[in-house]
């Protein structure tokens, strides 16, 4: 049988490896990209020791030549997931003009450098784009540089889903909540406490929650949905909390 290729970018730890698990569960072959040598070949034989059809690429996303030669040399690109990011703390005054840079070259110009080129050959009526944004797009202390590059990939996933709709192709972001991934590990303790007693649910979500909606986005089955941003926040951008 010849399965749909979706690609997860980021997919060797958090909610990349768990979309890679899902998607890999619902019938596609995943390609899983990271930087992450180690565990990329880690997880991809843990999965593939499941029975599940993944392919690591190991490509560095800020590498432009490496992430268009990549694409090139793969058969259509069915589900695109830009979930690939970083995220750091820096106080307002402390954060530098090359910090917005850096979080812009994975946050945002790496997505649409591969939704651009993946497009081109992407299939018509069921393909799939879907960004992980961040529900601190909507403005969050602490990390400007991270907050903006956030709120430019909501941009894009709008720009591009208007591109895209006459072919059929639906492009959607996810902003994702306090989800306990790796990634957190940039929080101190008193911070990941002070987020924590903001959550209406009072819980942290975990990766398998953004890979749920991931997998919903990406079905050839949801036809009618394109250029929104599903929170996945366990009620935090509803505003307040429950006090
Ligand atoms: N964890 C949260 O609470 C949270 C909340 C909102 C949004 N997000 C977003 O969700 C996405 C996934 O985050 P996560 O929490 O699973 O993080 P994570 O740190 O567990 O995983 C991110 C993966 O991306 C990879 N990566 C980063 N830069 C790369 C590059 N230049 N090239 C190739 N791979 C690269 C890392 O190696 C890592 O494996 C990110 O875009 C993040 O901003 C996370």
């Amino acid at each position: 049988m010849n399965r749909p290729i979706a690609l997860v970018t980021g997919g060797a730890s958090g909610m990349g490896l768990a979309s890679v698990e899902r998607l890999a569960q619902d019938g596609f072959r995943v390609v899983m990209v990271d930087r992450a040598e180690a565990a990329l070949q880690r997880e991809a034989s843990r999965l593939s020791a499941h029975g599940l059809d993944v392919t690591p690429r190991l490509v560095d996303l800020t590498d432009e030549a490496a992430v268009r030669a990549m694409i090139l040399a793969l058969p259509p690109v069915t589900a695109l997931v830009n979930n690939a990011g970083i995220f750091d703390e820096r106080k307002f005054d402390d954060v530098a003009n090359d910090d917005f840079r850096r979080m812009m070259e994975v946050n945002l110009i790496a997505a649409a450098t591969l939704t651009q080129e993946v497009a081109r050959r992407m299939p018509d009526q069921v393909g799939r784009v879907v960004n992980i944004a961040s529900r601190a797009y909507l403005g969050a202390k602490n990390h400007a540089h991270y907050v903006a590059s956030k709120a430019a990939l909501v941009g894009y996933t709008r720009a591009s889903a208007m591109e895209l709709a006459p072919r059929g192709i639906l492009v959607n972001a996810i902003a994702p909540g306090l989800i306990r991934t790796p990634l957190l590990a940039a929080l101190t303790p008193e911070r990941m406490a002070a987020q924590l007693a903001l959550q209406p649910t009072g819980a942290a979500g975990e990766a398998q929650d953004v890979a749920h909606a991931v997998a919903f986005l990406a079905s050839p089955r949801t036809r009618f949905i394109t250029g929104q941003v599903l929170f996945v926040d366990g009620g935090k951008s509803l505003g307040g909390t429950t006090a």
